[in-house]
């Protein structure tokens, strides 16, 4: 057991921290405020490897590993959470849906390179207005005509939605068998019959496109119809397992950007004739924030490395995605508290990462289905 990053996992956190601090930091407030999400920094963290990270080097991929990918989320997420979830997507469950599902050679090779690369963006199609925690309950149907398959149904809450090329769907190939009957599809945005609905008005994480995805009569190739049928809801899980990696490092990152920062206020404010941060309460706080802070971090990277060491990692994803945006939603509200009302202005930064943090204990499964997860692996 070794607790330091590699010389390489490290200049990897460094050319993040560089990335945010160069490319997301300016701009982010209006971001928040317009919803605009920062395109061209996107297509750049593609050309740096960043979205590829953990896939190998022949997908357009770095050929390394969940770590070192959860440190790259961690470090753009203290600045900008809108980023870090719409790179996560695109990385865990865009390219989860087709990394999971037993895709051919050819498949991988047409659908995983161009979002890798960061030359469009991905998304991922599961949930459904009457699909949400119960997953398996998706009523879009793809059912097959000739070559190609006929796409009916509507996917809500899709991050990326709005600006997607590819967006994973999963459909219903055998309806009569629920869940047992889901498989994956990507499926091109720019084919007839799909379209992006409603585009929704968030608390946070505003700078993240978030839309409905209507396929209406929409014919997809076989070819994109990514494992056998009827495996999909297993894909989905598996994937869903690395999204949480995903939304435990933009968590973790939450935290601790909005703890830099209170630090840094506690120190420099005085009241009453010395800096706030003498006093022993807001000392015993932040002591109290910086242990839970790593402590959630031990656990995430922990989960980051049972995955790339091929161990089962299913409840120490759940773990991870529970404590660090658990920890994400306390540290970002005692941020704001600690720097007091300018903590709660728009230009402290402070309050849009308590916003952002809101949505991290409910996508991918809410932390309710994460101790779920846990709990029925106690009871077996
Ligand atoms: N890996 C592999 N297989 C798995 C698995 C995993 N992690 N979890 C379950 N399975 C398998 C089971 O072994 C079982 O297989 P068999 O039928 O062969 O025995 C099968 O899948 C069914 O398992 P369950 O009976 O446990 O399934 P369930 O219907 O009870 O659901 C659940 C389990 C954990 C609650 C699941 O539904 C779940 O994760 N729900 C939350 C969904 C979620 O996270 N949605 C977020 C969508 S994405 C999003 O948030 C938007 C965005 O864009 C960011």
């Amino acid at each position: 057991m070794d607790f330091e990053l590699s010389e390489k996992q490290k200049e990897i956190q460094k050319t993040a921290k560089q990335f945010a601090e160069e490319e997301l930091l300016p701009g982010v407030i209006e971001r928040d405020e317009k919803e605009e999400f920062p395109i061209d920094a996107f297509h750049k963290a593609g050309e740096l490897g960043f979205i590829g990270i953990p896939y190998p080097k022949e997908y357009g991929g770095q050929g390394l590993g969940y770590l070192e990918y959860a440190i790259a989320v961690e470090e753009m997420s203290k600045i900008d959470g809108s980023f870090g979830i719409a790179y996560s997507v695109c990385t865990s469950l865009y390219g989860g849906s087709i990394w999971y599902s037993d895709a051919t050679e050819e498949q991988k090779k047409a659908f995983l390179p161009p979002v890798l690369k960061g030359e469009v963006m991905g998304s991922f199609g599961l949930t459904e207005p009457e699909a949400g925690s119960d997953a398996g309950g998706c009523l879009t149907t793809a059912i097959k005509d000739g070559d190609d398959y006929i796409l009916n149904g509507l996917k809500c809450f899709n991050t990326n939605g709005p600006l997607a090329k590819y967006t994973a769907i999963y459909a219903l190939t055998q309806p009569e068998k629920k869940s047992k009957g889901l498989t994956c599809f990507i499926v091109d945005r720019d084919l007839p019959g799909v379209r992006t609905g409603k585009r929704e008005n968030k608390m946070g994480i505003r700078a993240a496109q978030v839309s409905e995805v209507i396929l209406d009569d929409c014919r997809v190739p076989a070819f994109g119809k990514v494992g056998n049928d009827g495996n999909g809801f297993k894909t989905a899980m598996k994937t869903l397992d690395c999204g949480r990696i995903g939304v435990a490092a933009q968590g973790l990152g939450l935290a601790e950007g909005a703890f830099d920062r209170a630090l840094a206020y506690v120190k420099q404010r005085e009241q009453f004739g010395k800096p706030i941060g003498q006093n022993q309460y807001i000392q015993f706080k932040m002591a109290e924030l910086k242990m839970k802070i790593e402590a959630a971090k031990l656990v995430l990277y922990r989960a980051a490395v049972h995955h790339d060491q091929g161990i089962p990692f299913t409840q120490d994803a759940a773990m991870a995605k529970y404590m660090c945006t658990n920890t994400a939603m306390e540290v970002t509200q005692w941020a704001v508290q600690f720097m007091g009302g300018n903590g709660y202005m728009r230009e402290y930064h402070v309050e849009r990462m308590m916003r952002d943090a809101k949505i991290t204990q409910i996508y991918e499964g809410t932390n309710e289905i994460q101790q779920l997860i846990v709990g029925n692996a106690l009871m077996k």
